[in-house]
Order: C-alpha cells, then sequence, then structure tokens
C-alpha cells in the first residue's frame, strides 16, 4: 500500500498551497495571513467545524467519519524565521528577513491535503482534528492552544506531529519510542564584580575571570555530574565584558542553552549550575546571579503510538524505508507540550540533500508532499478505523 492515488491527484494543489506560504512567510504569533489561508480552504472542503484565533492565531478544523469512533488530532505548525532568504525560487519569500526556513510551509500544505481527502472520504470512525499551530520557532504556540483548551475541547485522545528532516531520504520516515527531541533551557548569568584599573587587580573583583572560571567550571557538570550513558548539552554562546584594554570591568554576563534527553537530567544540569555559580561567588567575592529559564520539554514519543505509526509509515514507504532506531535529536520542538497532554508520536520524512533547518538555502522538498500527505490520512484511516 504505496502513496494513495487520490493524494497523488491533489499532489499539485497542496504543492501550489506550500509555494503560496512559501512566498508569503510570517513569524511567531504574527501568522494572520497563513491562518485565514487555512482556515478558508478547512471550510471549502466541507470540514464540520472549523475553529480559529486559539491560542491566538491556531486553527483547527474537524472532520468526522462515517461512524462515531475515537478522536485523533494531527499538528502541522504554520510560522516561518527571522532569515534573510537565499535561495532565488521563483516562489522565494516576498518579504525581506522572513523566510520558511524550516519547511512548515510544508507541513501545513500537507495537513491541509490530509484534510481534504479525509473530508472527501470519510472512511473512518470517529474525528479527525487538523491542528495548526504558530509560534513553534520559540514562541511556544502549541502550549498556548493547549492552554485554550485544544484537547479537551475536541476531546482529542491521541496526538501526532511530523517534521521534515533534510539529509534523510525524500520517501522516507525515522522516529523512535521515548526521547527523540530535547528539551531547551535559556540561561543568563550576570556577574557583579568591582572594576578597577587593570595595573592594579589586587584592588579588584575581576569579572572576566570570574567568568571564564565559570564558562569551564560548567562545562565539568557535563562530563562530571551526568552520567556517561545519559545526554546533556551546555553551550555559553555570550560573554560579554568590558569595552578597553586597560579596565577590569565591573561586571560580565554569560548566555547560553543546556539541552537534555529526560527530565531527571534537566533537574540535574539546573541544580548543580546553582551550585557551581554559588560555589564560584563564595571563593570570588562577586555576586552571580543564575537565571535558568526551561523552555520546551523533551520530546517523549509514547511506545504503543510509536509502534502505530511506524506502521503505518512502512505502509507508506516500505518498511525498509522507516528507520524505528532513529538516533534523538538535541534541537527541541513545543510539539512535547502536546505528548505531555496525550499520548502520541512524533516522526521525521526524509527532506532528501537539501540545506540543513534554519539555512537561507533551504527549501522543502516538493516530493515529500505525497509521502508525508498519505502518512497523515493512512494514520486516521488505521487509528479509527471505520
Ligand atoms: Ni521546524
Amino acid at each position: 500500500m504505496p502513496i494513495i492515488p487520490r493524494v497523488a491527484e491533489l499532489q499539485p494543489d497542496i504543492q501550489a498551497w506550500r509555494r503560496d506560504l512559501h512566498a508569503h512567510p510570517e513569524v511567531m504569533y504574527d501568522v494572520h495571513r497563513t491562518a485565514a489561508f487555512v482556515a478558508e480552504r478547512l471550510r471549502a472542503f466541507g470540514c464540520d467545524e472549523v475553529v480559529t484565533g486559539l491560542g491566538q492565531t491556531g486553527v483547527v478544523g474537524v472532520i468526522k467519519g462515517r461512524r462515531p469512533g475515537g478522536v485523533i488530532g494531527l499538528r502541522a505548525d504554520m510560522d516561518a524565521l527571522p532569515i534573510e532568504e537565499e535561495t532565488n525560487l521563483s516562489y522565494a519569500s516576498k518579504t525581506p528577513g522572513k523566510m520558511h526556513a524550516c519547511g512548515h510551509d510544508g507541513h501545513t500544505a500537507m495537513l491541509l491535503g490530509a484534510a481534504q481527502y479525509l473530508a472527501e472520504t470519510r472512511n473512518f470512525a470517529g474525528s479527525a482534528v487538523v491542528i495548526f499551530q504558530p509560534a513553534e520557532e520559540g514562541g511556544a504556540g502549541a502550549l498556548a492552544m493547549i492552554e485554550d483548551g485544544l484537547m479537551d475541547r475536541f476531546g482529542i485522545q491521541q496526538v501526532y506531529g511530523m517534521h521534515n528532516n533534510p539529509g534523510m531520504p525524500v520517501g522516507s520516515f525515522g522516529l523512535r519510542p521515548g526521547p527523540i527531541m530535547a528539551s531547551m533551557d535559556r540561561i543568563s548569568i550576570n556577574i557583579e564584580g568591582r572594576g578597577g584599573h587593570a595595573a592594579y587587580p589586587h584592588k579588584t573583583i575581576d569579572s572576566v575571570l570570574v567568568g571564564s572560571q565559570l564558562v569551564v567550571a560548567l562545562q565539568s557538570i557535563v562530563s562530571r555530574s551526568v552520567n556517561p550513558l545519559e545526554s546533556a548539552v551546555l553551550s555559553i554562546c555570550v560573554f560579554r565584558a568590558g569595552e578597553v584594554g586597560n579596565v577590569i570591568p565591573s561586571t560580565a554576563e554569560l548566555r547560553g542553552t543546556v539541552r537534555t534527553l529526560k527530565p531527571e537530567v534537566r533537574d540535574l544540569m539546573e541544580q548543580r549550575m546553582n551550585e557551581v555559580v554559588q560555589g564560584i561567588a563564595l571563593q570570588s567575592g562577586a555576586r552571580i546571579v543564575l537565571t535558568y529559564d526551561r523552555g520546551y520539554p523533551v520530546v517523549v514519543n509514547h511506545a504503543a503510538e510509536t509502534d502505530i505509526a511506524a506502521r503505518v509509515a512502512g505502509g507508506i514507504a516500505g518498511a525498509a524505508q522507516v528507520n524505528t532506531d532513529l538516533v534523538p535529536i538535541m534541537g527541541a520542538e513545543d510539539f512535547a507540550y502536546m505528548l505531555e497532554a496525550r499520548p502520541g508520536a512524533f516522526i521525521f520524512c526524509g527532506n532528501g540533500d537539501s540545506a540543513g533547518l534554519h539555512h537561507p538555502a533551504y527549501n522543502f522538498n516538493d516530493d515529500a508532499i505525497v509521502f508525508g500527505t498519505s502518512y497523515w490520512v493512512r494514520l486516521v484511516e488505521t487509528t479509527l478505523a471505520a
């Protein structure tokens, strides 16, 4: 059971929607044109219910099957990125400084295609809820929709997400049970020492030296506190201090990110960071304030739903094209919140040999449309068999 013939027929339309969305990127919650585009089509397909403005600018469509039954949620993201496009495509971004560099144009178009097919055929028992969220890129749009009642209002019992993956062949899929993408926390550290003449360091508390000690000591948490068989990343990406070469500055600022694949490792990272900061403050005499800001949680795939997703993907692509032991990715995804709220699974679909995600030369691969759309359709028809 490879690609669905009707989906292949719909491909030119889906591709045209994708390219239209690509030319008109919008970022974060400011996805008004995209949301209107989605809602208009969902209504035209004959969805039983179309709700806009959920989680500010999210859109939800409900498609009822032939008979009553369970409720499945399928999620796509609609937002683009603040990146200047460098693709030279005929349908490149018309908005300077904004670009669909993560393929959310493709995700949105594929789920629209699936919605059209499902509304035409209704060969399932229960309801398919198609979810189009804003602000995946750092704005926690998924959480905003959940807090606006997404799961309860539509009675969603299980939820699935999909993202394209450059480097994986078109027509292939990848996933794994358990943690598949990392948690993403922001850290900032403000150091307040005592400035002074560079020739008299003994009369200062050198914020640059304190910051340097912190950068090194914090890395020892990853190598000495975290179990070597577990995963953690701590990256200090900003180190700001000083103005001139002969003055020891009084303050310094560090900023960075922490990524982990397990809640307990995440807790350990935060706890140990606080202890290291206190220790260096005591030793140096500087005042050090650590702000540990928790962002997206770990994306944890549920076992039973991952099995179903893998089976459906195998039906589309052939079992050999489905990697069910995908190496976890240390990037983050706010679909994590949906998997905290309901059982489900997140899957990657191959984008071929394209530029990487968030790269100015990236483009979603239209050849992947038939595979992604067929996956959504069969997932509904399998989990909610009529
Ligand atoms: Ni993305």
